[in-house]
């Protein structure tokens, strides 16, 4: 591939999609997990290398935690009779959206809404419109519609978006909340509404993350029933020497951390959201939901199909990357109590933890 221009400061940004993409279907292909549709977006997906065992881990631990946050989402919503809505922002080429229009809580999605910078959108857009097995899952054909010079989409469910996050959301994103001309707004502020930031809030300056993820709040507040969560996932505390060998190899690709820097602990994520009058807010590393929240047979499963060389450093990389997650239910009252109960739920001690 070539390198991007120079001029093109997000051309970096917009390429750790691809590495995302690549590790998604490596985790495939080894039987970490199971996505019938992440090929469908990687070009060449046969010639492309699997990743090593320790990428291979990590993806399978991310993927799971967050999948489970979003399947008790969708329950915690149709326990209260409603569907939900879900906005993956920095989407890039996930196939979160098609897993669960083809997956057993399909009838509880309302809305699923991906955002990420136009050159991505539009290269999904084609990637969609070109293969049945995407599209026929977005609808009839005369229900989808090719948007803003083919890098959007909408459909009755599944909606795409090109925008920069780091603009005023307002204006970026004003779709979502308010009715144009030609539509009504995407969202509706009385159900229950998840973010997902999946590893793309640390390439944003944190006041630029502040303001979007307030944005949302102050919209899913301004009601009564209002119920707002949002999920981030991302490396922290780059303070030490394994941090300071992430940032440099990332420098050597063009591709800072801004919105890393003010986590530089585990107790220092929830802040994030806590200091946005979100009602709660918890993390966890990626090595402690290994540890304590993944199923045992499913980690003494994945543990039988490659050679991990070492535990210690599986541990030291999964231990720089947590999953926070946030709860917005500031009118409920005694009602919240059901979304209280939303976060990752410790399973039973392990054998290997003692
Ligand atoms: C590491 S990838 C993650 C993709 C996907 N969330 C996943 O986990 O598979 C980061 C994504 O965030 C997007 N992104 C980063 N900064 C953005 C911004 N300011 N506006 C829109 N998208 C952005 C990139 O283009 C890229 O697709």
């Amino acid at each position: 591939m070539l390198p991007p221009p120079p001029h093109d400061t997000d051309a970096p940004i917009r390429l750790t999609d691809n590495d995302a993409a690549l590790a998604k279907l490596s985790a495939v292909r080894q039987n970490y997990l199971s996505d019938q549709f992440i090929k469908h977006f990687v070009s060449r997906a046969s010639f492309q290398p699997s990743r090593p065992p320790l990428i291979n881990v990590g993806t399978f631990v991310r993927t799971k935690a967050i999948d489970d946050l979003v399947n008790q989402w969708m329950d915690l919503s149709s326990k209260e009779g409603k569907k939900c809505q879900i906005i993956s922002l920095g989407a890039g080429s996930d196939t979160r959206f098609w897993q669960l229009a083809t997956g057993t809580r399909k009838d509880c999605l309302s809305k699923y809404i991906e955002v990420d910078f136009p050159e991505i959108t539009m290269k999904k857009a084609m990637a969609i419109k070109k293969n049945k097995d995407l599209s026929v899952v977005l609808g009839a054909p005369a229900d989808i519609q090719l948007g803003q010079g083919g890098t959007a989409i909408s459909s009755p469910i599944y909606h795409l978006l090109p925008a920069d996050l780091r603009s005023d959301p307002s204006i970026a994103l004003g779709s979502l909340t308010a009715a144009t001309e030609n539509a009504a707004r995407l969202l509706d502020p009385s159900l229950p509404t998840l973010l997902i930031f999946e590893c793309v809030l640390a390439y944003m300056s944190p006041q630029e993350s502040d303001t979007l993820l307030k944005w949302f709040h102050t919209y899913f507040s301004s009601r009564e029933d209002g119920i707002l969560g949002a999920i981030v996932y991302e490396m922290f505390g780059l303070g030490d020497s394994f941090g300071r060998v992430m940032l440099s190899n990332l420098k050597t690709r063009n591709v800072s951390l801004p919105g890393a820097v003010p986590y530089p602990t585990l107790e220092s994520l929830p802040s994030r959201f806590l200091n946005l009058d979100y009602t709660s807010a918890h993390a966890l590393t990626l090595k402690d939901i290994r540890r304590t929240f993944i199923d045992p047979i499913e980690l003494d499963r994945i543990s039988k199909l490659e050679m991990l060389d070492e535990i210690e450093e599986l541990d030291l990389v999964l231990e720089h990357y947590a999953i926070t997650w946030g709860l917005s239910t500031a009118h409920l009252g005694n009602r919240k109590a059901p979304w209280g109960e939303w976060g990752l739920q410790r399973r039973e001690q392990h054998e290997e933890d003692e």
